[in-house]
């Protein structure tokens, strides 16, 4: 099972947690060269003050990297330096160093330690944890992947103070998916707030909130059988709108934040979800700058897109719907007209 240690300026307790991992050889740590720049060398330095030599490759920030030709390269690099089967790989960076780095560790030598230093808010409550590490194809992203889980992942709030505001409530899209689903307490208190306050005690209460409602999906249904597909609440339309949109007009939580609206609107259609609850849905994402509409994309691309989902199933969607704030449910059942319907409602006009 993977370890999560969750804080603020928590980095020198990182040495801790590799040493009780066993690990004690070279760290190869796989970064984000923007997060580098910012961070300026804060994490090899820890780890080398800790005694470790660490060697670091830096990959340029964005979705682009995450392919096989940059796989390949590191792949490279680490066999340059001899790297042996008891290292560790450490990716340092958003839920795309993560993916990246956590493919690489999957595949060189048949597997390599894993540890994530997820450094975006989408990273820390969701892509480092959980095991899906996967590089994308042209002909879709994620295609080649595997389920490996870091054996550590440390967490450090910190590292969201520079992010841009855009990523970050990017992010808040996932934490209002993981309230909206499993705690409505945890969603009155983001209610509660707004861009403006979210102050680090807010994330500090929030982060390893999300963090443990994820473990507690995964460790239930590691590979995706059954109840993990919850976690793709939105994801249904913002995925198929990601795609139709070539991923170069939405950020991920912003496509979710129009995928939950979607998903509530279908089940109000269907009668599950009542009408307060889908108001106040509605009124959090706004609250949080995040977008409900799409605009300037045809829905019937949309459509198309929903059909070739990695997680249908014999040609049936299926779709994460709410009954109330809390309370979700998998349907397979969603007519193809009123998904149609639902996506001419959310088209800005
Ligand atoms: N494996 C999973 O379970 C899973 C889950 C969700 C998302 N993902 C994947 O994660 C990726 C999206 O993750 P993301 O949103 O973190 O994207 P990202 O890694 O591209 O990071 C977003 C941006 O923030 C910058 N950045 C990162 N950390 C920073 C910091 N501390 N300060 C300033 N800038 C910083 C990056 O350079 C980048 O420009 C996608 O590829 C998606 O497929 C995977
Ligand atoms: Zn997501």
């Amino acid at each position: 099972m993977e370890e999560a240690i969750v804080g603020r300026d928590i980095l020198p307790e990182l040495a801790g947690a590799l040493a009780r991992h066993g690990i004690d050889g070279r760290l190869f740590v796989i970064a984000d060269e923007r997060v580098v720049a910012r961070t300026q060398n804060k994490l090899s330095e820890t780890l080398a003050a800790s005694g470790y030599t660490v060697a670091t490759y830096p990959v340029a920030a964005g979705e682009a990297s995450k392919n096989l030709r940059q796989a390949e390269r590191i792949y490279h690099w680490l066999a340059e330096q001899r790297a042996e089967r008891k290292e560790a790989v450490l990716a340092f960076g958003g839920g795309v160093i993560g993916d990246l780095a956590g493919f690489v560790a999957a595949t060189y030598l048949r597997g390599m330690p894993l540890v994530q230093i997820p450094t975006t808010l989408v990273a820390q409550i969701d892509s480092s944890i959980g095991g899906k590490v996967a590089v994308d194809l042209p002909e879709g992203k994620n295609l080649v992947g595997a389920f490996y889980p870091s054996l550590v992942t440390c967490i450090d709030i910190s590292f969201l103070e520079t992010l841009s505001q855009r990523d970050l409530l990017a992010g808040w899209a996932e934490v209002i998916k993981t309230a909206l689903l499993f705690d409505a307490p945890l969603f009155n208190e983001i209610a509660a707030r707004g861009p403006a306050d979210l102050t680090p005690e807010f994330l500090l209460e929030v982060v390893p909130r999300c963090v443990r409602w994820k473990q507690k999906v995964v460790a239930e249904d590691p590979k995706e059988q059954g109840i993990r597909a919850l976690l793709n609440y939105g994801h249904t339309i913002g995925h198929a709108l990601e795609a139709a949109t070539g991923y170069q007009t939405y950020l991920h939580g912003e496509a979710v934040a129009i995928g939950m609206h979607g998903a509530a609107r279908i089940a109000k259609h269907l009668g599950l979800l009542g009408q307060e609850a889908f108001e106040k849905q509605q009124a959090v994402i706004a609250q949080y700058n995040l977008p409900l509409q799409y605009a300037a994309v045809d829905p019937a691309a949309i459509h198309d897109a929903i059909a070739l989902d990695k997680k249908n199933r014999q040609g049936k969607v299926r779709w994460i719907l709410l009954d109330d704030i809390g309370k979700p449910r998998i349907e397979s059942g969603v007519p193809q007209t009123l998904v149609r319907q639902v996506l001419q409602e959310l088209r800005q006009h």
